[in-house]
């Protein structure tokens, strides 16, 4: 990669078109904002303070703060902005916004770049870890793993804000938008209104991502916990509202307002399948009574023991979910002692051998420190004979129940989510319960389809099956780790046979 894409990558830097930035700021006017001082924080070649200097004419102060100098020289030219050559990262925004006139408008477009992409180039244009300005709250997005700089810059701004009379404008992911008004209504910001309104950043930036301008008025002493989204800037009304409501966020309030009564703890676990981040080597296809293809093309003899017929999301999500492979499980639950799997088979452990190095090269730190060819998101419920699951990745609200095949457990892969269950009784009768119109209401207001894994075990884990089941009239299963591990199906050697005709082998 080229210095210059280092430095796109690195600091982000897409500069907005200046009939863009005239947009953003003809949005703000149309809200009746009316900023005594404009602020730029990352103003780029100055497009945002160009506009505003048109768009508002009787402001009195127009200031820019870029890290580029070769940016801040073009910046410079636009008549009455005051630019400087700053890095976000070292300035102290609470000092630098007090003093200033109200309203304050802080506008822009902040960086489009994870802390990883600048980490991969081993830069250093990341918040500081040690919370010297003061910003509570925050370190715990910055120790998170991966992270968007804007969100974290646009949150720093906004908690600078709060208790002024001010506006916050900005172009950002919508993932973005919605983390950063999340942590702000969790630290009850005095936020009076907000909205969001999606753009096209394939048009504009040529980069395919959902994204919009993000509208925060603040106003002391208020408290809107309510986002209002329109389709596009130009949008006359919104589309929907998302909210936080009982301590979580809502994606459709109207929704919600009707759903929402059967919001609480889930009386069920919901769990995640099976992670091993190493599918050409787990992931076998059957070839003959005990012969197997990896991912890699080789075609290997194990012994039946630790595989177990597999669905991954793809395959949960068809009309009739049917197993094609299966997934080599060498362990029960997390942490086990994997030794056990080289005593019990030694082909399956010398298969495991042949390929330790790109076991052992898996890249997350929760395999370190394990014992040898460990997995993860196991354990007693994997391995229960009946399962109602959904997949994570999927725009669908569509629960499936997932019976044994070949006398053996069906396990999922760690894109599906679901509720282990020891009867087909039970699971018939969950999968009832979820694909209710109820219960679809109720997750549909809460998911955002545009999330890159739309639903999670968090998101599941809301709905109170316990009050959907009472109000249906029936009686929720219940169950303990233990117990769906007693009804777990013995795997017998010559149900491999059984387990190979679900996948059309012959022997
Ligand atoms: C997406 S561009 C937008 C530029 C400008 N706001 C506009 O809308 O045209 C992001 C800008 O942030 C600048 N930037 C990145 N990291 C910065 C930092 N730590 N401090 C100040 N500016 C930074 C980049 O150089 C780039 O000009």
């Amino acid at each position: 990669m080229n210095v210059a894409r280092k430095a796109k990558t690195e600091f982000g830097d897409f500069q907005t078109p200046d009939a863009l930035a005239r947009r953003v700021c003809g949005v703000l006017r149309r809200l009746g904002v009316s900023p005594g001082s404009v602020v730029e924080p990352t103003c780029g070649t100055g497009s945002f303070l160009r506009a505003s200097v048109d768009v508002f004419p009787e402001c009195g102060r127009f200031l820019g703060f870029e890290i580029n100098p070769h940016h801040v020289q073009t910046a410079k030219s636009v008549t009455r902005a005051e630019v400087g050559c700053e890095n976000f990262f070292e300035k102290d925004w609470p000092a630098a916004l007090s003093g200033l006139q109200s309203p304050v408008l802080v506008v822009g477009n902040p960086p489009w770049v994870t802390n990883s992409d600048v980490g991969v180039w081993n830069g250093d244009n990341l918040p500081i870890k040690s919370n010297a300005q003061g910003m509570n709250g925050l370190d715990a997005l910055t120790g998170k793993s991966n992270f968007d700089i804007s969100e974290w810059m646009i949150s720093h701004l906004l908690e600078c804000l709060t208790g002024k009379d001010a506006v916050l404008a900005m172009l950002c992911k919508t993932t973005v938008a919605r983390k950063v008004l999340h942590h702000a209504w969790r630290r009850n910001l005095q936020i009076s209104a907000s909205s969001v309104y999606l753009i096209d950043a394939g048009e504009h930036f040529g980069v395919s991502v959902d994204a919009c301008l993000l509208v925060c008025i603040l106003e002391p002493g208020s408290a809107s916990r309510e986002c209002a989204v329109y389709l596009g800037l130009e949008a006359p009304a919104p589309e929907s509202t998302f909210a936080y409501r009982d301590g979580k966020l809502v994606a459709d309030l109207g929704a919600y307002d009707t759903y929402g009564y059967l919001s609480g703890p889930s009386p069920l676990r919901w769990r995640s399948g099976v992670k091993h981040d190493c599918s050409r080597v787990m992931e076998l296809l059957p070839r003959g009574s005990d012969t197997f293809e990896n991912g890699l093309g080789e075609v290997v003899s194990l012994e039946p023991t630790y595989l177990y017929p597999m669905l991954k999301s793809s395959e949960l999500m068809k009309q009739i979910p049917t197993p094609t492979r299966f997934m080599l499980v060498p362990q029960r639950s997390i942490g086990e002692d994997t030794s056990k799997v080289e005593r019990e088979t030694p082909r399956t452990w010398a298969y495991l051998q042949s390929h330790a190095a790109r076991l052992d090269g898996r890249s997350s730190s929760i395999y370190r420190n394990r014992p040898r060819f460990s997995i993860f998101g196991v354990g007693p419920y994997s391995f229960a004979p009946w399962k109602v699951a959904i997949s994570g990745f999927y725009k669908r609200l569509d629960f499936r129940c997932v019976g044994p095949a070949g006398g053996k457990p069906i396990v999922l892969d760690d894109t599906c989510y679901f509720l282990p269950c020891r009867t087909r009784r039970d699971a018939d009768l969950l999968t009832g319960l979820l694909n209710s119109e109820a219960a679809r209401g109720f997750f549909g207001s809460l998911v955002f389809w545009d999330a890159k894994r739309p639903i999670t075990a968090r998101l599941l884990a809301n709905l109170d099956l316990e009050l959907l089941a009472e109000e249906t009239g029936v009686t929720l299963p219940r169950w303990s780790d233990s117990s769906v591990l007693q009804a777990t199906l013995p795997f017998e050697k010559h149900l491999i046979g059984a387990a190979h005709s679900t996948m059309g082998v012959k022997d």
